[in-house]
């Protein structure tokens, strides 16, 4: 039996190894519990077209208008296609939509959208709900001994016939060397670095909010998959697109989520004036980027004192959103009574490992799924609630790409091919970190001034010269200090995360100074925005 190794259980990491579980040996790591993830802190909802009221082509054009003309048109179409399969497969899972009075499933509203279709459960709470269902599943398929779960084990790094370690000393991969094919990883489980072998991987590793010192995502969001990949020399892509979510309590990073708004909630400045109508026709209901940004200009001009959300015109606020009337609580604030407090935070990186709609990336047997990838499907600027709809739908087809490729390669697999890889054997000396002089928390700042809302060259290049590197194509190692990782290591989980967030931040200035213009969610205030009309013209005619 082929062996597969997926790394994440968020709803993409989840997905693929209920698909796979019993058709290989799958193997399911995860650096918390299993199921800790952004998706169990997703609120809103999953969109997707179920019924007549609502049209596929609609969805698609939300899509592409939202991502501002930047998306792959081929990869938005097997999306929103696929929107209604996923969910009744989430349901049978054992996620309860909500129903309305008619006993039909509950439609909500939020940006962007041209019509009511995000599903939720238990009001906002429709990511615990999916985790639940599908953690479920997997917990009977790990007692059925179908599939092996490392809980509080982290990725470290991914192992290709190319890097392939080989006891004298680790082998650095040549920039422009071609990686073959993936053939392991290496994680760290508790103090311990341990190898293990592969047929093929899944990066399901989710996102990296963490690099900013705003963020809606959780501790784990340090986008260890993603560095990962850059290190094995997989291609990326987008890595500029990083959306900031207009509606964060100030200074807690607590999402509210955008189906308020779509309930009806408004944007007030300091002085209670609705503000967001003088800025695009759609209001408070206008494309993510398009909010946070007149948000964090308006904050800007009320020298850095927030605006507020009012929700207080919502019929039975409190029962439409009890996780976040929950969370609120705790800051001794009332959706029913209280403006709230909020501030655009980093919420959903679009870029990522470049794939195909399969899910395969440029190295070989090497998957990505998810938040980690990149398939284009966001384009410069996310639609709300399509992130849970891509981990379902590009999970299932990886899945089934995995399921093609190992059937036709088992044919003509070396059977010595898992002989250089001692499940646990001794680690050779392997793996190389840059590692930055700086702390989290200053890199985080460092981050969220120049890589933030809006951004400059002068920033982008400040940043660089931070981390150690004073021009954007300088490959790694020379300036910074570069540290193996072996058996002894005393490097700490949270070390690793740190340079890989450093890792992610110097790629993502590269990717931002490259693109000398504004787009979606990358503002440069030295650079004007391009018109989306000729994009998305551009986009949709071939
Ligand atoms: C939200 O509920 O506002 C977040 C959902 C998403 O990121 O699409």
């Amino acid at each position: 039996m082929s062996r597969v190794i997926i790394v994440g259980t968020g709803i993409a990491g989840l997905t693929a190894a209920v698909n796979l579980a019993g058709r290989h040996r799958v193997t399911l790591i995860t650096k918390g519990r299993l199921g800790e993830s952004n998706t169990a802190w997703a609120q809103g909802g999953i969109a997707g077209v179920i019924g007549v009221e609502d049209t596929i082509d609609s969805h698609i054009a939300d899509t592409l208008s939202a991502g501002v003309g930047h998306c792959d048109v081929d990869a938005v179409r097997v999306l929103c296609e696929a929107g209604g399969d996923a969910l009744a497969t989430l349901a049978e899972a054992g996620v309860d939509f909500d129903t309305d009075p008619t006993g039909d499933w509950a439609r909500g509203m939020e940006g962007a959208h041209s019509h009511p279709r995000i599903f939720h459960s238990g009001g906002d709470a429709t990511g615990r709900a999916i985790t639940a269902a599908l953690a479920a599943r997997l917990r009977s398929e790990v007692a059925a001994g179908r599939v092996e779960l490392y809980e509080h084990t982290m990725l470290v790094d991914i192992i290709t016939a190319d890097n392939e370690p080989t006891g004298h000393g680790r082998t650095m991969l040549a920039s422009s060397e071609t990686p073959s094919r993936a053939t392991g990883v290496t994680v760290l489980r508790g103090s311990r670095l341990e190898r293990l072998a592969a047929d093929a991987i899944v990066l399901a590793t989710g996102g990296a909010g963490q690099l900013f010192a705003h963020t809606t995502n959780p501790l784990a969001a340090t986008g260890d998959g993603l560095a990962a990949a850059i290190r094995a020399g997989a291609v990326v892509r987008d890595l500029e697109f990083f959306q900031f979510h207009p509606t964060a309590l100030a200074g807690a990073g607590f999402l509210i989520s955008e189906a308020v708004r779509g309930a009806g909630a408004l944007l007030l400045d300091e002085q209670g004036r609705r503000f967001m109508r003088e800025v695009d026709e759609r209001a408070e209901l206008a494309p993510r980027d398009v909010v946070a940004l007149a948000l964090h200009r308006r904050q800007a001009a009320q020298d850095g004192r927030p605006c507020f959300l009012d929700a207080r015109a919502i019929p039975n606020v409190a029962a439409k959103f009890p996780s976040i009337t929950a969370g609120l609580a705790e800051h001794g604030l009332d959706l029913s009574r209280d403006l709230i407090p909020i501030s655009p935070a980093a919420h959903y990186f679009m870029g990522g490992v470049a794939t195909d709609v399969g899910g395969r990336t440029s190295i070989d047997r090497l998957f990505a799924v998810g938040e980690a990838a990149c398939t284009g499907v966001h384009g410069a600027n996310r639609l709300a609630s399509n992130s849970l709809l891509e981990g379902a739908v590009f999970a299932g087809r990886a899945a089934t790409a995995i399921e093609a490729q190992l059937r036709r390669d088992s044919v003509i697999i070396d059977p010595d091919h898992h002989l250089p890889f001692p499940r646990f054997g001794p680690l050779p000396q392997y793996g190389s970190f840059h590692q930055t002089a700086l702390t989290r928390t200053e890199l985080q700042r460092l981050a969220w001034d120049h890589l933030g809302v809006e951004r400059t060259a002068t920033g982008l290049r400040i940043l660089l010269d931070r981390l150690g590197e004073g021009t954007p194509d300088t490959s790694d190692g020379e300036r910074g200090t570069t540290v193996a990782a072996d058996r002894g290591t005393t490097i700490s989980a949270e070390q690793l995360e740190t340079a890989n967030l450093a890792l992610i931040a110097r790629h993502m200035a590269d990717h931002a100074l490259a693109r000398e213009h504004s787009l979606g969610a990358h503002t440069r205030t030295d650079a004007p925005f391009i018109s989306s009309t000729a994009l998305l013209q551009e986009a949709t005619a071939c």
